[in-house]
């Protein structure tokens, strides 16, 4: 069974997959954490975007694992833990660039299928209804007001002792917001068959209530658990 939670940078996507997950005994896949861990590659590597040799060569060397760690979902690339790194605002300033490259995405999706066998899986991203899974058995689209976003990252960095600057976070989820949705390659687009969900108002309990009701009423075996 594959639950889809697609929609804007930093609504709350992964928030709400950790706890279907948790609550679903289900396995937890940060497709957005994978384009990261490509971008942070690339700068350390010197790479630029346009030479596409360089980034094939890459591709093949790059290899992203996952491992829980004390309970918490982390990022592994080439073997070394990345999950702070990829979270920085330098990665999140490359990242959306990165990938709208089709080579990119290519690797991803594939990596992305494998990834997910035959597990009952929740897996968040900007592409997951649309092409990853399209038969995705629950599809969630969510959104929120840009500027609630930016403030809720904002308050998330600080609180990881990283430095920002809100003004360059509220640009960043901009930028990110325009490439994603109008990239040639899979933009963001909620797929037909996807519940929207604005969590501007809503608390996370209400936002994880919200969608186990749904799950609830098309799978009323599963969310009893
Ligand atoms: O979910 P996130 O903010 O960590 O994702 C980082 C970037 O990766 C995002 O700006 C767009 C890209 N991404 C994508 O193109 N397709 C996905 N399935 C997931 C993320």
């Amino acid at each position: 069974m594959i639950i889809a939670i697609d929609g804007f940078s930093s609504c709350g996507k992964s928030t709400l997959a950790k706890q279907l997950a948790s609550k679903l005994n289900f396995i937890f896949i940060d497709s957005g954490a994978m384009y990261r861990a490509v971008a942070l590659y690339l700068i350390n590597e010197n790479i630029h975007l346009d030479n596409i040799d360089e980034i094939d060569k890459a591709l093949a060397n790059i290899h992203i694992t996952f491992e829980k760690i004390d309970g918490i979902n982390t990022t592994f690339l080439n073997g070394n833990n990345v999950e702070q790194d990829i979270r920085s605002l330098k990665v999140s300033g490359h990242v959306s660039e990165v990938s709208a490259l089709s080579e990119v995405r290519k690797k991803m999706v594939a990596l992305q299928r494998d990834m997910a066998g035959n597990q009952g899986i929740v897996m968040d991203g900007r592409d997951i209804g649309t092409v990853v899974f399209p038969d995705a058995d629950i599809k969630f689209f969510i959104t929120a007001d840009p500027i609630v976003r930016a403030q809720r990252r904002y308050n998330e960095l600080i609180s990881k002792n990283q430095h920002a600057e809100l003004h360059d976070v509220i640009s960043n989820i901009q930028h990110r917001d325009k490439i994603d949705s109008t990239r040639e390659d899979s933009p963001l687009v909620r797929a037909q068959d996807a519940i929207l969900l604005d969590n501007t108002d809503i608390t996370i309990s209400e936002q994880f209530e919200f969608a186990m009701n749904i799950i609830h009423q098309k799978y009323p075996e599963l969310a009893v658990k």
